[in-house]
């Protein structure tokens, strides 16, 4: 059975109109990096825009989820998927559109009926205080599984679980309903009936919508009865050739290698290009990640090519865009190669340097974290160049790290009525102290947002933040339009809504200089000087404290943009 085809034909059966993937990276949405659902390509069409579809559509949407990169390896993760969906708009006056008992009904026939799969139970929203328990779809699925005389068990599920969207910083969003299928969710249907605005709240919507997401590989793994999605006739070939090349490796790494050559393909065939900024940045992760695991040799990036080769051929039938694409592709692999054996080489200089002066022969985990944190020489790397290190030191320093990472603030803060001024902060209790806080990282990520969005090289003048405000000055020769802030203030708040954890790290101060770390020009720093970074977003010298991942953040809104001084602005902005 071909499991797309299956898809296809069922939906169109009942009228929907088929239409194509929209490109990896959104058009005219720049509040997500990624296209990460099939419903982001049809936002508009939820909230009163007419369909040129129709308002019955299905599609198979490419999508790429970045907060799963550390997640592969596994028997499920992806970064790059497909989702299958159906979807519906303009209920109930649009034509032919739907909501709840069509969308719970076709889901039910496609899973049960069409595809012969057996379905363990199905979850519904149980509400909260915000919103009501979906009382509507628990009395469908209860009468549906009536008619068809199955049992068929419905949970409540909580916000968490059940609530879907929205994508962005605003949208349709709404309770969801899933199907679950040997204990995996298979079907997931979005049932539009809110929208939510940017500073959190919901409204009911006059039209509602149904968006559907399935994803093919964890189907196809059902439908198939294997037991990882690295197993379905999707990667087999590909699983296999991977396997013959590297026989050493272990099997969590070539699902790795299998992963992120099939996502940098699909993202470079969209045009990204490798970079340290937003989507170049995720893509240079992955091919450095694969190049790494490979052992940096120069002999595999042949190897590489061949495995990508095998990739394009498996796809290039549904998507064109991988065989156009190829030679740029195999281009970046080679720039990557030669820009991170440069920074590479020079880790490994350092690491043989330290040795000499070790006895056993051997780095302390301590030398080994910063090697890996500054120069991207990566354990499997120190494997590979022969370099010993104390493996469980490292772990524990890898560990610790990210402790301090994540308790930053309170360890060093969070004594009882524990005041603050740090010249830039002031906080008079603990309460104010966690409020200061988030308005400091979230000045960093302005700082960043004002660099990307204003062309002009803005340079940070000066900054101030008390439990009521962040005011940030900055060099700028003239008033901000308002479309300008917006773009600002959506900018922040996207760095907030994609989660980056916090990674503080220290560097010598001339190397922290190169490393293309915000500070300021005319101050003194200690060297060597502490980095506080979020994800690849924002990089700064700083001594803290910051929320440890900037979701904690909430939403930044700007309150006042206004000269201070000849050709210097001054943002005050606020978070909720
Ligand atoms: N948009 C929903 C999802 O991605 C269907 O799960």
């Amino acid at each position: 059975m071909n499991l797309i085809s299956e898809f296809r034909r069922f939906f169109e059966e009942q009228n929907h109109t088929w239409v194509k993937s929209a490109p990896l990276v959104p058009e005219g949405d720049s509040s997500v990096l990624f296209t990460t659902a099939g419903m982001q390509q049809f936002k508009p069409y939820y909230s009163g825009h007419p369909s040129p579809y129709g308002n019955r559509v299905i599609s198979v949407q490419k999508c790429f989820r970045a907060d799963d990169l550390d997640e592969v390896g596994d028997t499920t993760h992806l970064t790059f998927f497909e989702m299958l969906g159906n979807f519906s708009f303009q209920y109930p006056h649009g034509e032919e559109s739907y909501f709840k008992e069509q969308a719970i009904r076709m889901g039910y026939e496609f899973v049960a009926e069409r595809l012969g799969l057996s379905i363990e139970y199905v979850t519904i929203f149980e509400g909260d205080e915000h919103t009501p328990r979906d009382t509507e779809s628990e009395r469908l699925w209860q009468a549906l599984a009536e008619e068809k005389r199955i049992t068929l068990p419905i949970y409540g599920e909580n916000r968490d679980e059940n609530f879907w969207g929205p994508t962005g910083s605003e949208g349709p969003c709404g309770p969801t309903s899933e199907i679950y299928v040997d204990g995996v969710e298979i079907w997931n249907l979005v049932f539009n009936q809110y929208y939510q605005y940017r500073d959190g709240t919901l409204e009911h919507q006059e039209q509602q919508g149904v968006d559907t997401g399935g994803g093919y590989e964890r189907i196809l793994a059902v439908v198939e009865q294997v037991d990882s999605v690295f197993d379905t006739s999707v990667f087999a070939t590909v699983m296999e050739q991977i396997e013959n090349t590297f026989p050493e490796m272990s099997l969590e790494y070539r699902r790795v290698i299998a992963d992120h050559l099939r996502s940098s393909l699909f993202l470079s065939a969209d045009g990204v290009v490798p970079s340290n900024k937003e989507q170049g940045y995720i893509l240079r992760r992955l091919i450095r990640k694969v190049l790494s695991l490979a052992g940096m040799e120069k002999a595999h990036l042949d190897d590489l090519s061949a495995i990508g080769e095998t990739l394009v051929g498996l796809y290039e039938d549904r998507y064109p865009e991988l065989r156009d694409g190829w030679s740029v592709y195999t281009t970046h692999l080679e720039n990557e190669f030669q820009t991170f054996s440069k920074a590479l080489k020079e880790g490994l200089k350092q690491a043989r340097k330290m040795l000499k002066t070790r006895e056993d022969n051997r780095l302390t985990g301590e030398e080994a974290f910063q090697l890996s944190a500054t120069h991207g020489l990566s354990p499997e790397l120190m494997r590979f160049n022969g370099i010993e290190f104390d493996e469980e030191a490292f772990e524990q320093e890898r560990e610790r790290h990210r402790e301090i990472s994540r308790a930053g603030a309170e360890q060093k803060f969070g004594g009882h009525g524990l005041a603050l001024d740090t010249g830039e902060l002031k906080a008079e209790d603990e309460e104010e102290v966690k409020i200061v806080t988030r308005l400091h990282s979230a000045t960093h990520l302005l700082n960043q947002a004002l660099r990307d969005v204003l062309e002009d090289e803005v340079k940070q003048k000066g900054s101030d933040i008390n439990v009521k405000r962040t005011r940030f000055d900055f060099s700028f020769p003239r008033k901000l339009t308002e479309e300008e802030k917006q773009q600002v203030e959506d900018r922040v708040n996207m760095f907030i809504q994609s989660a980056h954890d916090l990674h503080v790290y220290e560097l010598p101060l001339e190397e922290a200089k190169q490393s293309g770390a915000i500070y300021l020009e005319h101050e003194s720093y200690p060297d060597p000087v502490k980095i506080h970074q979020f994800g690849y977003i924002s990089k700064e010298f700083c001594g803290g404290p910051h929320v440890r991942n900037t979701s904690e953040i909430g939403t930044f809104k700007i309150k006042k943009e206004e000269a201070v001084a000849q050709g210097v602005r001054r943002i005050r902005g606020v978070v909720e």
